[in-house]
């Protein structure tokens, strides 16, 4: 059985969904602080599988040792994090106390049992202001300029530390930016208020919610004068999690990778493509750079593609699409 904390969260939903129709068993640990009963009920529509489900918050060790300990736990992957990096620069002790001692709980609970695999989500944040694109997983992790940043390249040290004297395996995925839904369009990213993130923005927009994105910056050095990323379709990311559930590492040493696409698109592309694909307009208007914005940034996939046998496989084309799918069925919720 395999313990999904964050399970009811975006990223953690669609690998849910993965390890059930996969033949998994699995627990969530989540308080449904960023998350709904909803995205629980839709998970056992899209797979027409059960799973167990714990209300708790993983930052309290009583809870989490006494809800959890009486399941047959041989694996875990630990999304469960507040991920908003603005709030976390303006309520840095948050997100230390949330991210930092749910990590340390959640692992001294799988220390605890005989479970075989680790997976903690990392971010490609920790590669601070990168030398270079693409960006290897050697590249050295980085200052962040955030809070939230900061929580993940201490949970990757706490992590590298327990290593030393633990025989469990290990793994850090670095995420770059996943965006996309289930092609259910059921699942998906449905943030709290106006969203911080390019593409949830962008379908708000779509839907008549939002008047007009805001894009951050036309100057930079890049192909159109704004920023670049690796977006990466959530369900591609879900899959990742499973090939690294088979993954043993190297004694004591984490196993590390990369979750992108190898590609970079701009800000402008993103836009283009979603009006393209989805035959919707989307006002927007050019504005001030957003501090601590990077000029461009993408993944080196290669290490992931080598060991774990995993490649992105969705296109942009599929990411926009289910995007606006979901968006369209989350109207009115
Ligand atoms: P999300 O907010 O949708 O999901 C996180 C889930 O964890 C939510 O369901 C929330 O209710 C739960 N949670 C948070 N604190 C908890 C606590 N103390 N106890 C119990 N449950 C708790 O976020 P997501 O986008 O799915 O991200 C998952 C993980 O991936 C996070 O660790 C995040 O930092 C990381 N990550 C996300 C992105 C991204 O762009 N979405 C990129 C890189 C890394
Ligand atoms: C993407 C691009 C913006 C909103 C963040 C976190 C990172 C990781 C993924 C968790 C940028 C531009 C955005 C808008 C815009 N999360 N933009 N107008 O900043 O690459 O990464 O999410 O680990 O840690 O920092 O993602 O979606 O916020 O921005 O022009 O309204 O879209 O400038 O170039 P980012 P994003």
């Amino acid at each position: 059985m395999i313990l999904v904390t964050g399970g009811a969260g975006y990223i953690g939903s669609h690998t849910v969904v993965e390890l059930l129709n996969n033949g998994y068993e699995v627990v969530i640990a989540d308080n449904l602080c960023n998350s709904s009963h909803e995205v629980l009920s839709r998970i056992e529509v899209i797979t027409g599988k059960t799973f167990n489900f714990e209300n708790i918050d993983l930052s309290d060790r009583d809870q989490v040792f006494n809800s959890l300990n009486k399941y047959p736990i041989t694996g875990i992957i630990h999304f469960a994090a507040y991920k908003a990096v603005g709030e976390s620069v303006s309520n840095p002790e948050k997100y230390y106390f949330n991210n930092i001692t749910s990590l340390l709980n959640t692992i001294a609970l799988g220390e605890s049992m005989n479970i075989t695999n680790f997976i903690f989500s990392s971010s490609a944040t920790v590669y601070g202001i990168p030398k270079s694109s693409p960006i290897p997983e050697s590249h050295p992790v980085l200052q962040t300029n955030t809070p939230y940043g900061t929580t993940k390249i201490m949970g990757e040290k706490i992590i590298m530390d327990v290593a030393l004297t633990s025989k469990v395996n290990y793994c850090l995925l670095r995420y770059f930016n996943p965006i996309g839904a289930h092609h259910s369009g059921l699942i998906g990213d449905n943030p709290n208020g106006t969203p911080n993130n390019l593409m949830p923005y962008i379908t708000r927009v779509a839907v008549g919610e939002l008047k007009a994105l805001s894009v951050f910056g036309n100057d930079y050095a890049t192909i159109d004068g704004t920023c670049v990323r690796d977006y990466i379709h959530v369900v591609d990311i879900a899959k990742g999690h499973l090939k690294a559930l088979n993954y043993t590492t190297s004694p004591n040493t984490p196993a590390i990778f990369n979750l992108g696409t190898g590609h970079g698109t701009s800000v402008l592309e993103l836009i283009k493509t979603f009006q393209e694909v989805n035959g919707v307009n989307i006002e927007y208007k050019y504005t001030k750079r957003r501090d601590g914005d990077i000029d461009s940034m993408f993944a080196s996939a290669e290490l992931a593609a080598e060991k774990l046998n995993w490649k992105a496989e969705l296109t942009l084309k599929d990411m926009v699409k289910s995007s606006w799918i979901f968006q369209k069925n989350s109207k009115h919720e």
